[in-house]
């Protein structure tokens, strides 16, 4: 049975979590890497900011059973890619919590709160070519394949399926 699940903004205490997603060279196979441990702090600070300031949204994933648990993230941020702003969606989930929809149920979740609040218009998703987890959460949930793109991910190329969706019609 799927876990029941809450979303709740990034907060300070959450570096833990930051460390076993972004510096663990499984969870980041298909996002280019482990990033390196020492800028994660920075990271997490720079969340709670712009989470705070309603400027993204960056969610972590918490069982409702254990609310200082972690299982993973969802964010959606407004960002600038060949000269055209556009929203970004994008998800990880622990390995302990994978595998039981849990990834798609919380990517659901967070393009509902963007079709009710309106200002996000199309919704974007590059999940890596190879990764078909995400490309699964991407295919259910109603997004369209646009193209296959090279994009840089924290800092690295990647080729990536390029998907989107607008949350008001296609969901
Ligand atoms: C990708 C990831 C978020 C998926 O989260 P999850 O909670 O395990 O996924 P779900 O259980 O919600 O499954 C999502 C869909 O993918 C399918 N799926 C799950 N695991 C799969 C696998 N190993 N191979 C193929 N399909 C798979 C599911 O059946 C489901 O599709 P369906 O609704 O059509 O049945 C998670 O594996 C992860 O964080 N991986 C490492 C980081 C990463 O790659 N992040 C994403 C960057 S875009």
């Amino acid at each position: 049975m799927e876990p029941r699940t809450i979303l709740r903004n990034v907060a300070p205490g959450d570096v833990a979590a930051y460390v076993r997603m972004r510096c663990d060279p499984a969870m980041m196979a298909e996002l280019g890497g482990p990033v390196p441990r020492d800028g994660i702090e920075d990271k997490v600070r720079r969340d709670v900011r712009d989470a705070a300031a309603d400027k993204a949204w960056i969610k972590m994933i918490v069982p409702a059973g254990d609310l200082d648990a972690v299982a993973g993230t969802v964010s959606l941020w407004s960002h600038e890619l060949d000269g055209e702003v556009l929203s970004e969606i994008g998800w990880m989930v622990l390995p302990e919590w994978q595998g039981r929809g849990i990834g798609k149920r919380a990517v659901r979740t967070l393009l509902e709160m963007a079709r009710a609040d309106g200002r996000w218009g199309f919704v974007h998703a590059f999940p890596g070519t190879a990764n078909a987890p995400s490309n699964g959460i991407c295919r259910s949930l109603g997004f369209s394949l646009a193209e296959e793109k090279e994009i840089i991910f924290a800092g690295r190329p990647m080729l990536t399926n390029h998907w989107l969706i607008d949350p008001r019609t296609d969901l």
